[in-house]
């Protein structure tokens, strides 16, 4: 039997979760440090596991728990969320701990059976409910669409402690544990590009779980991802406000892909107006740049430009799959500007408007769209109207 150290976060509550050091795609979403689903323990009179584990990770938070409790004296598993990163090994614990129940949502209730097929023994509760364990009382708020419609908030106000499952997360796969144990620019990139890539779509809901929860006493945050929270939560609590209201910085990102060239000149003399505005801006060839990072720069930029030019009568098949992901996760307040190039017909351009105003993204100035190869007078006209986009952004 593999032997792990304990973590203890709180007194008598633990960290059983599973590290993840290998993956780098999380549902599509390309990971730079692999992730944690993490679990937690909390031995009271009724002893209680928050959350399981992505079921390939299962042996290794059984063997924490073992450390710790005999699992089958488990009373109690909260299911914060239906999703298989979280709820994978529930089957399986629900086997090591026959007499547990499942505490979840309604709507979580209605997920797990539709995952698993079974009946494991559940109690629904419903947003604000509690349960004594013995020298605690557990709260539970709903927070749905933080992640999915079944997503709860564990709370334990005698330990000051917030059990979030997805908010807060990040994918980092690491020894340490803590928020003061890992650099805070890592932390925050990972933050960022997690929110951006999994939470973007939800900033209402958001908003209402920050509202939820701005009204109790926590000094850590254990998320179901990555780093636990406990001396930057005002750092942190700052960021999801800004990302949940679409705030930006004055940033211009110019996204394209070329064929022959064209498409890219174009680009090049925006990106020369743009800087002499004053303007940061930074590129990104869709070629080489994965659209989970894009989608990050997009939460950080208030400016956003699009070239592409056109290939069989529409846009490249690299933008037409990028706005796939944009139109999914659906940045708003953003100032967009279309370019492109074209033989024949020159469809691109217009695709790429649609969507931007599909988007309610502000379009103040028309598009380019440049027949073959742009000369020298219409590279000169592309760098002016980067910078008067530029000096538009800076109003
Ligand atoms: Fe980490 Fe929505 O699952």
């Amino acid at each position: 039997m593999i032997k792990l150290n304990k973590v203890e976060i709180k007194p008598d509550i633990y960290w059983v979760g599973g590290i993840d050091w290998d993956l780098r795609n999380f549902h599509g979403y390309e990971i730079q440090r692999g992730t944690t689903y993490n679990a937690y323990l909390i031995v009271d009179k009724e002893i209680t596991l928050v959350d399981t584990v992505k079921h390939y990770l299962f042996d290794e938070m059984l063997a924490r728990i073992k450390e710790i409790v005999d699992p089958q004296k488990i009373d109690y598993i909260v299911s914060n969320h239906v999703e298989m990163d979280h709820s994978g090994s529930l089957p399986k614990m629900k086997k090591e701990a026959p007499d547990a129940k499942i505490i979840t949502s309604t709507r979580g209730e209605k997920g797990l059976l539709r995952h698993y097929k079974k009946d494991l023994g559940f109690r629904v509760v419903k947003s604000g409910d509690t349960l004594n364990i013995g020298k605690r009382t557990l709260h539970f708020v709903h927070i749905p669409m933080v992640h999915w419609p079944d997503s709860m908030v564990t709370y334990i106000p005698s330990d000051k402690l917030l059990l979030p499952n997805d908010a807060f997360g990040q994918h980092i796969a690491s020894s340490e544990r803590f928020d003061d144990e890992i650099e805070w620019g890592i932390l925050r990139e990972e933050a960022a590009q997690y929110y951006a890539n999994i939470v973007m779509p939800y900033g209402d809901q958001v908003k209402k779980a920050l509202e939820a929860v701005s009204g109790l006493k926590f000094d850590m945050i254990a998320p179901s991802h990555g780093i636990i929270w406990r001396s930057r939560i005002p750092k942190i609590i700052e960021e999801y406000k800004k990302w949940a209201s679409f705030e930006a910085e004055k940033k211009a990102l110019i996204i394209y892909d070329s064929m022959w060239g064209s498409t890219e000149k174009i680009a090049y003399a925006l990106y020369e107006g743009i800087s002499e505005s004053g303007i940061p801006v930074n590129m990104r060839n869709l070629k080489n740049t994965h659209i989970s990072d894009i989608i990050t720069d997009i939460q950080d930029s208030k400016l956003i430009l699009l070239g592409s030019p056109t290939l069989n009568n529409g846009m490249m098949p690299s933008m037409g799959g990028f706005l796939t992901y944009l139109k999914g996760l659906r940045p708003r307040n953003r100032i967009g500007f279309v370019f492109g190039s074209y033989g024949w017909g020159g469809q691109a351009v217009g695709e790429i408007e649609k969507i931007l105003k599909d988007l309610s993204w502000d379009i103040p100035f028309d598009s380019i769209n440049i027949n073959y190869i742009p000369d020298e007078e219409e590279l000169n006209n592309a760098k002016d109207i980067g910078r008067k986009i530029g000096i538009y952004l800076k109003k």
